[in-house]
Order: structure tokens, then sequence, then C-alpha cells
């Protein structure tokens, strides 16, 4: 008989397929992990998950008696409770590596079109304002080359929006992590710095750093209040680690400039959230590594690390190792 797991909200197809060939598969989009009784019933059977933002809890663990693995097509792991996980011989597993030059992307897509304004911009051609007005101050954005730029959180994310920064775009890069990084150093002239430094300093304030309960509401009022008036903040990490009601009032106090947000504390965030009426604000639906190459790469070393945990072998992108008992 075929091993029972479930894939759940984001698997690519051609890998899902593969799967399918060796196991009993069943696909769950945004189920309601709590109450879905086909979901729950599958949960009692599955030994293996795949996917995407599933909220792993003691709960739900309690229903999944032959789970063996949980392998998240994502580099961020926030949803799961690894405590839980371990205490119930559940491995966790990610997919750091395949996705950090294509968020870097994404990162400083975001940061140009934030600071040239060119969402807001591009609407004004499309609605046929160009017409009527003329091109002036009202229209203009700030510079990109040869400002600061301050990464909190310098992984091997935060490196590669170092790398197209320093190399790419002349800017002196500030960083602060838990420990200083002293290849970043080397390679960018990355200077390590406290956050309080890093913020009054940057011109451009990207938040990469993973959401744990120390970086929970990380920035808030006080954080927003020592940057530049002048500042872009970017949010390329998670919603929580910023407090959403503190960067409204912010950008409309003209504590900032302007903002990009990939990620938002509630997904998807509601239609009439305030940061959604502002044109300084540039928002994508938290799909930074979200490109047709990437997502395949992610699926398949997730399907690498599902297929181990469940053969019994050590997955290469364990993060719980407190689970491996073998
Ligand atoms: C995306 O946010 C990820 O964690 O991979
Ligand atoms: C992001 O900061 C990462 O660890 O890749």
């Amino acid at each position: 008989m075929k091993k029972k797991i479930i894939a759940y909200n984001r698997v690519e197809k051609p890998v899902l397929e593969k799967l399918q060939q060796s196991y009993d598969a069943r696909f769950f989009q945004n189920a309601d992990t709590k109450h879905d009784p086909a979901f729950l019933t599958a949960l009692r059977e599955a030994e293996g998950i795949i996917g995407l933002d599933l909220p792993v809890d003691a709960d739900l663990l309690a229903h999944a008696h032959k789970l063996k693995v949980i392998s998240n097509v994502s580099v961020g792991y926030d949803n799961l409770d690894l405590d839980a996980m371990s205490r119930h011989g559940v491995m966790g597993t990610n997919t750091p590596g395949v996705l950090d030059d294509t968020v870097a992307d994404a990162i400083f897509g975001i940061l140009i079109a934030a600071a040239r304004r060119i969402p807001e911009l591009d609407q004004f051609v499309k609605n046929g304002k160009w017409q009527s007005a003329a091109i002036d101050n009202d229209h203009f954005g700030h510079n990109v080359h040869h400002k600061t730029l301050g990464i909190i959180g310098m992984g091997r994310i935060g490196k590669a929006i170092a790398k197209r920064g320093y190399f790419g775009f002349d800017m002196p890069i500030l960083y602060h992590t838990r420990s200083p990084k002293p290849d970043a150093e080397e390679a960018f002239a990355a200077e390590y710095c406290s956050l309080e430094t890093l913020l009054q300093e940057s011109d451009f304030v990207c938040l990469m750093a993973p959401l744990t309960p120390e970086t929970e509401g990380l920035i808030g009022k006080r954080e927003f209040q020592l940057m530049k008036s002048s500042a872009i903040f970017i949010n390329g990490s998670r919603g929580p680690t910023v407090i959403e009601q503190d960067l409204v009032d912010a950008l409309k106090n003209n504590d900032i400039t302007a903002a990009g947000l990939d990620v938002f504390s509630q997904e998807p965030v509601e239609p009439d959230h305030p940061l959604l009426n502002m044109t300084q604000v540039v928002t994508t639906p938290h799909i930074g590594s979200s490109t047709h190459e990437t997502e395949e790469k992610m699926s398949e070393l997730a399907a690498k690390n599902l297929e181990s945990g469940l053969n019994g072998e050590k997955p290469v992108n364990l993060i719980n190792p407190e689970a491996w008992k073998f």
C-alpha cells in the first residue's frame, strides 16, 4: 500500500505528479486545518506533509499519529511549532539556498519601485493624466545609487541583497544581525552596527530577519522615529516583525517617506487595510521567492526532504535535529 501524504497550498505540478506515483497524495488549498473533516481525516493517516504555510501546533499534531515529516516549500518556518514537533517526533524541513537570488531580485525591484514611485507613475500614465499635467517635482522620486542600504538580518538572502546594492548601485552597506558576518564585511564592505545606528543612518531600511519571538514587533513607533524622514522601509521577512499601525502612523506623519511590503500581518491583506490606500506604499502578495524557475526548485528540494523523512533517512534541510531519532 502506498504511504499517505498531504500536499498543502503550493507544490509545483510536475513535482506533485511525481510524488503521486509513489504516494497516495491528497491536495488541500487553504483548508481550515482545525475543522475541515476531509483534512482532519487525511491528517490522521498522513506520514508526511509537503507545502506552504500550514499552521502546525500541538493541536494539529494531536490528530497526526503517523506523521514523520513536515516539509515546508519555503525558507521561513514560523508556521511550525518546532518544540511541539520535536516532542511528537515529527521532523521539519525547509528550502534554503535555492531562492536567495530570486528573493533579492524581488526586494531590489520593490526598493527601486518605491524610490522611483514606479507603480504610482504607471497608474498616472495609464489613467491618461500625463496629457494634462506637467512632469514636475510632484512626480519625482529619489535616487537609489550611492544611498546607504541598511539590512536587518544578514543571512543568505540579506547577502544577495547586499551584493546587488554594493556592486550594482555603489551603496554603502550597514547591517545588523545576532552575530557579525565577516564574509559580508569582506565581500561588500558591509559594516556591522547596532539596530539604532542602522535605523538612524540608512536611506533604505531593509528587514530580512526571520520571524522569531525576538523579532516579533521588532520595528514599531520608536524605530520609525529613529529613521530619517527621507527613509524608505522595505519588509521582505514576515508581517508580524513590524507593528503595522505604527507603520501607517509613521507614513502619515512623514516620519519616513515610503514603504515597500511583500508581507503583511494577515495574508491575504484585507482590501480596506489603511496601508493599501497610500500611494507611497508599494506592495506585492508575498511573492519574493516565486518565479517559475525557483518555485520548481523549491518544490523539488522540499520533495527530496519529504522522501528522506518518509524513508527514515535524515533530511538534508532538517530544522529540528531533536526530532531525529534513528
Ligand atoms: C518565503 O517567504 C519563504 O519563506 O520561502
Ligand atoms: C535571510 O535573511 C536568510 O537567512 O536567508
